[in-house]
């Protein structure tokens, strides 16, 4: 056991009146009237620190003049309650060891820098208040997925990254040169995914996907991560219902564990509590007329972008599915409507405020012929397809499953402006770096 306590545990309390000991980094230093007072920040929370003149060494209240932001420092000293400090304590220093003085230049100052500038010096701005409380919040997201896809009955399964044919149309595909032959990075798990709950059941994976979108929008990356699911014996209906419970179940524990986190985004618990499903399910066709009504220019058989979904989403105060799209905007796998083949048993999640779409999937193909023909419709080598067709001849079954976009989805519920501060080191059409 460690000898350090975390900053948290200093400021719930269980600490008062006893000496601690804590370590991380100088958040920001001042000193007035003989005490130096250090915000010191350990990734559980961010402390004030008083360090009294004559209360410690000279020799060290005078080299404690001259640590800078960032520096990283071991501290030992008795927690008081003091309203006066922000967080309702502090720590009275009686001793300090400066493990690392950072050097006196760090390059994000306390005044305004452009967002290139922050995303060149991204290895030091996710240190700032923001992008901590984002990332904790991103990773409770998770937490809160997992939970449920554990409780109710999911195995993870992992499939490869590498891969040799496209899931979703090859114009965003990624290749890669993989010895003497061409290979891809994946878009999705899907096509592993209908191969592997013969084996398994139901499963769900959270895993990075690529597109070499050329496209330069606020909601588009490179690479993201894609929390994704597939249940056999599934349809439409089902997968629907099984995101409304996920979503739930997400909802009311984000509102309970990351109710602070939600607090500093502007995204009260309340208002997410409020949101809870069940989503509204609206077909293509009256996306159609509501778009005509608002007088969006928009064709039927056309897909939704960013301008169709943005005034349409408008519309809505709690995420909703539009299902039902035309197979012509459908990647090859969306099992057509037997009551109108036209159309595609399909349906993406839209997140209300102008977001738009952040889950999307549907029932697949089952039968063998209806898959061969979809294939040939949309110009695909079947070659490329031959293991995935083999999985409709050996007990194939109707079933169905959804991917979501983590940082879409974080970024929404964040009220984020743009897609990259969802995710610590986004990759973008023009930034591969740091
Ligand atoms: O709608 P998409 O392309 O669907 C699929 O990949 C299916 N194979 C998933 C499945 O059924 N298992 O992508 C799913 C989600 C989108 O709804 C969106 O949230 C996200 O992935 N997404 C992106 N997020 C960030 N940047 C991009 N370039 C994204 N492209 C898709
Ligand atoms: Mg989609």
């Amino acid at each position: 056991m460690s000898e350090f306590v975390d900053i948290s545990s200093v400021l719930s309390g269980q600490y008062t009146g006893k000496t601690v000991q804590v370590r991380g980094w100088l958040d920001n230093m001042r000193s007035s009237g003989g005490i130096h007072f250090f915000m010191v920040r350990d990734g559980t929370g961010l402390i004030q620190c008083t360090m009294k003149k004559g209360k410690v060494d000279d020799t060290k209240f005078e080299e404690a003049k001259n640590l800078t932001q960032e520096s990283s420092l071991e501290l030992t000293g008795t927690v008081y309650e003091d309203k006066r400090a922000p967080g309702g304590y502090e720590i009275r220093v009686e001793n300090i060891n400066v493990v690392n003085l950072a050097e006196a230049d760090y390059p994000i100052a306390k005044k305004f820098h452009g967002p290139e500038f922050l995303l060149d010096h991204r290895h030091l701005w996710i240190r700032s208040p923001k992008m901590q409380t984002i990332l904790r919040l991103r990773s409770k997201f998770l937490e809160a997925a997992r939970e449920w896809f554990q409780n109710n009955g999911f195995t993870e399964f992992h499939s490869p990254t590498l891969i040799t044919a496209a899931c979703e149309g090859g114009s965003t595909l990624f290749s890669v040169k993989y010895f003497e032959q061409e290979a891809y990075l994946t878009q999705s798990w899907q096509l592993y995914a209908e191969a592997a709950i013969a084996s398994l059941g139901k499963i769900y994976t959270v895993a990075p996907s690529f597109r070499a979108e050329k496209s330069r929008t606020r909601r588009h990356l490179t690479e993201y991560w894609h929390l994704e699911a597939e249940a056999p014996w599934c349809d439409l209906d089902c997968i629907m219902m099984i995101q409304e419970s996920l979503f739930s179940h997400v909802f009311s524990r984000l509102a309970e564990k990351a109710a602070k986190e939600l607090e500093m985004l502007g995204r009260p618990p309340q208002e997410l509590l409020r949101m809870s499903p069940p989503f509204q399910r609206v077909r293509y066709d009256e996306v159609v007329s509501i778009l005509e009504k608002k007088g969006v220019k928009f064709e039927y058989g056309n897909d939704l972008g960013w301008v169709e979904e943005k005034q349409l989403t408008e519309e809505f105060d709690k995420p909703f599915f539009v299902t039902h799209f035309p197979k012509g905007i459908k990647a090859f796998y969306h099992k057509p409507d037997p009551s109108n083949p036209n159309v595609t048993l399909s349906a993406d999640l839209l997140a209300p405020e102008g977001y738009g779409e952040i889950t999307g999937g549907g029932q697949r193909i089952h039968d063998l012929g209806e898959l061969l023909k979809r294939i040939e419709e949309e110009n695909l080598n079947p070659k490329d397809y031959e293991w995935y067709i083999d999985l409709r001849r050996y007990g194939s079954v109707p079933h169905s499953g959804f991917g979501l976009g983590v940082e879409r989805t974080v970024a929404w519920i964040c009220k984020l402006e743009h897609i990259r501060d969802a995710i610590a080191f986004p990759r973008l059409i023009n930034r591969v770096y740091p």
